[in-house]
């Protein structure tokens, strides 16, 4: 097929994403010019709600009609290119149901990620979710495809992409794999960058970076679809990285992390509890951003799930792994809450999202973390040292909430 002419489109998709205040530097303004999106989105589906309000996925490609196809290509938006792990729009017929699980993101968030890479000539990448490839041919396009590595789980995902690396002039490092291992083959890497959402920032990513490169990547809840947090850690000459949040961002989570949709008879799981008592907090808090981001550092792995039965709602949390609930049901201006299992969820949860109010409710950017070979802190407010002897913790009057998680154990 001959390629259309997009140059156009491309300088539209640079003007906004400059004056969005994304798009900064001039080395990747050059970028977002001069790599043609519609080799990397033959086809995608277009999504709308359907007549129950679930969403429609709708294939489209120059064959459906090419005008608009090119002009969808070069809109700031993500564009599904895989549903249910195996379908693409290029095989799929008319408007379909499912969950997406590859995608080429909205380039806004792409552009952002590589500019708060802080990167400079010559240096090395190491991407996680190539998807499409689009983002891994602006990395080619800003470092040269030699300097570039992507992982991408799903083979048929990566072959796609490899293709269109290839047509588009890119013989770039493309493997097929798990990401959250890293590439340690190629490492150590001046920056790695993830574009899927992790529950934790692999260590293996740490120890696979050069001392002052960063790691930039999304973490958070992967049972909800917002209050995650885009952390860019810096790695130390020590093998530990440390940074903060530096603002919102929405993934679809890694595979290997994702959750598996909770089902079955949920009141039967949460029949017997260990405790009950009243609550002035609201679940509908955690609709909101960062509270839901709270939620999960404070009860990692939890998941909501909002359920009706004899006319009235109970708000569950489930941590499937550690077997915990809690229960809440409204009660006038007040919830019950029934906790059960080896942690009170709610307790955790509650006590997170009440220091950060009495805090003022600061910011998702107030959050910073370090990942070290045995686990992941965060924390808002206050600082840890770390010296030859111990670790210890400034600012303690100011320092309002501070949470860790150790690596889950290494299974056979
Ligand atoms: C949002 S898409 C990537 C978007 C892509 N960077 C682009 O611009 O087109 C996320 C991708 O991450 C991949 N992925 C999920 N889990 C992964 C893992 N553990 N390792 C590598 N890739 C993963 C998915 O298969 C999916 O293709």
């Amino acid at each position: 097929m001959t390629r259309p002419d997009s140059t156009a489109l491309r300088h539209g998709l640079a003007d906004c994403l400059e004056q969005r205040g994304v798009l900064r530097t001039a080395a990747w303004r050059k970028a977002v010019q001069e790599v043609p999106r519609e080799q990397f989105l033959r086809s995608f589906f277009k999504d709308a709600p359907g007549p129950d309000g679930h969403l429609r996925y709708t294939p489209i490609s120059p064959d459906t009609d090419e005008d608009e196809w090119l002009t969808l290509v070069y809109r700031n938006e993500t564009w599904v290119t895989q549903l249910d792990g195996h379908l693409t729009a290029d095989t799929a017929d008319g408007p379909l149901t499912g969950f997406p699980t590859s995608s080429s993101t909205m380039p806004a968030t792409v552009v952002g990620m590589n500019e708060a890479l802080d990167v400079e000539d010559g240096m090395t990448a190491l991407e996680i979710g190539t998807g499409t490839g689009y983002s891994t041919a602006l990395l080619c396009h800003r470092l040269g495809e030699d300097n570039v590595t992507s992982v991408e789980v799903d083979p048929e995902v990566a072959r796609r992409a490899d293709d269109a690396l290839e047509t588009t002039g890119y013989s770039t490092w493309t493997v097929t794999g798990d990401g959250l291992l890293g590439h340690p083959r190629r490492a150590p890497y001046d920056r790695i960058v993830a574009t899927c959402a992790l529950r934790r920032i692999p260590y293996a990513w740490v120890r696979q970076t050069e001392p002052g490169g960063i790691i930039l990547a999304t973490v958070g809840p992967s049972a909800w679809s917002y209050g995650t947090g885009l952390a860019k850690l810096t790695v130390k000459d020590d093998g530990t990285a440390e940074g903060r949040i530096i603002g919102r961002t929405s993934f679809m989570p890694a595979r290997a992390q994702a959750v598996v949709p909770l089902s079955g008879d949920l009141a039967a799981r949460a029949a017997y509890a260990d405790s009950e008592r009243k609550t002035s907090l609201s679940p509908d808090t955690l609709d909101d951003w960062m509270p839901a981001f709270l939620a999960q550092l404070a009860a990692p792995g939890a998941q909501l799930v909002r359920a009706l039965g004899d006319n009235r709602e109970t708000v569950y949390l489930f941590d499937a792994r550690r077997e915990a609930f809690a229960a809440l049901t409204a009660d006038g201006d007040q919830w019950n809450v029934r906790q059960g299992g080896p942690v009170a969820l709610w307790d955790a949860i509650e006590e997170a999202v009440t220091a950060w109010q009495k805090a003022g409710e600061p910011d998702i950017t107030s959050v910073r973390m370090a990942v070290t070979p045995d686990a992941h802190a965060y924390w808002i407010g206050g600082q840890q040292i770390t010296d030859d002897r111990r670790s210890y913790w400034l600012g303690q009057k100011e320092h309002v909430l501070r949470w860790k998680h150790p690596h889950p154990p290494l299974t056979a």
